[in-house]
């Protein structure tokens, strides 16, 4: 599908109003691979995926590309795993929901992440105590050459939030699949903030309860971005070393923390943005969420503009109280 200045409106979840030039959607690799050899793929071009992770701050003078490619297929299976490849327009909770529903464990913390296949594994996707990263064995690309380019794992540098895919040399580097490793042995990743809590209101541990205790965690922090925009987490949570870590510990004993390794310490963002007295508080259109300060939200109307006058105006805040510089996770386009 080809539309020419086509509307952005419904394909970013922060609601902003902007448009495209162009506007390609393919639904296999085979349609990629005919548009790329047909030069249809002009420069600049941006290949998004639902638009969840996205901030458009002006009209996008280019080609936008979306893939549609779809399909599970179980590609080999044991007593003890099995192993599936899914195309990368497949809608990511879609997936998570089949992986519950055929008793596969490993993708039930990552339930109701907006997003898709594809795009999970350019961003590494987490929460919970879980990565995708944890369940990828293979992404399968293809670049503007129209070649296939198979990536294992251990390829595709995966870090917080970060990868390969994310580097800007990688720009021509489309996912079409995404493999991934489930467990069949009964096994959960329980010990993250609440959801031992969450629990407590199902009678047994079943892959069912744990996905729907994790939408209901999601449900009481995170904003439906159907109803208020938004793209999830604006900021990465910054990762400091202890020389940093140490003093401010001292200062805030109550400042919560997640060990990375030996000398580096990962503080919750969304902490500090509250501590700074950012929550529920707006700056024109765009708003810090009243529920999880980590999410900036766009109250109606909001322009990209706005949205990043509040993320520089928390920005500041942050620095000033804690001298650290957090940054956004969302990508800014
Ligand atoms: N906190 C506050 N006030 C707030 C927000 C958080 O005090 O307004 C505190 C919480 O009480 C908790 C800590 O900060 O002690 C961490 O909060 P939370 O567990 O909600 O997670 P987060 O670090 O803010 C990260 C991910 C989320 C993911 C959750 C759960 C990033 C950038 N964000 O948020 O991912 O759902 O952990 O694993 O790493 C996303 O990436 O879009 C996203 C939603």
């Amino acid at each position: 599908m080809k539309l020419e200045h086509c509307s952005l409106l419904s394909h970013n979840t922060f609601g902003i109003d902007v448009a495209a030039r162009c506007f390609l959607e393919y639904n296999s690799a085979e349609e990629l691979g005919r548009l790329i050899a047909d030069r249809q793929i002009t420069e600049p071009y941006l290949h998004i995926g639902s638009g969840s992770n996205l901030l458009f701050t002006k009209d996008y003078d280019g080609v936008i590309l979306h893939s549609r490619i779809g399909g599970i297929e179980v590609i080999d299976e044991t007593d003890e795993s099995v192993w599936v490849r899914v195309g990368a327009g497949v809608v990511w909770d879609d997936f998570v929901a089949y992986c519950v529903a055929q008793g596969w464990y490993g993708a039930e913390n990552l339930s109701i992440i907006p997003g898709e296949v594809g795009a999970s594994a350019v961003q590494n996707i987490g929460a919970y105590g879980v990565e995708v990263k944890d369940l990828i064995t293979v992404v399968e690309t293809m670049n503007m050459r129209g070649e296939i380019v198979s990536y294992p794992v251990e390829a595709c540098a995966y870090a917080y939030r970060d990868s390969l895919f994310k580097r800007s040399d990688m720009k021509d580097v489309f996912v079409i699949y995404v493999c991934f490793r489930l467990s069949k042995i009964e096994r959960y990743t329980l010990n993250y903030g609440t959801i031992l809590q969450e629990l407590e209101n199902h009678p047994n541990v079943t892959l069912e309860a744990v996905r729907q205790s994790i939408i209901a965690i999601r449900d009481s922090k995170l904003p439906d971005p159907h109803v208020v925009g938004n793209a999830g987490s604006f900021f990465m949570n910054p990762v400091v070393s202890r020389a940093q870590f140490e003093p401010l510990q001292r200062q805030y004993p109550r400042m919560p923390f997640y060990e990375v390794s030996e000398n580096k310490v990962k503080i919750p963002a969304g902490w500090m943005i509250d501590q700074c007295g950012w929550k529920g508080k707006a700056l024109g259109a765009a708003a810090v969420h009243d529920k999880q300060a980590l999410v900036l939200v766009n109250l109606g109307g909001a322009t990209g503009a706005d949205v990043i006058a509040l993320s520089d105006a928390v920005r500041a805040s942050v620095c000033e109280k804690f001298g650290i510089d957090i940054h956004p996770e969302v990508n800014i386009v």
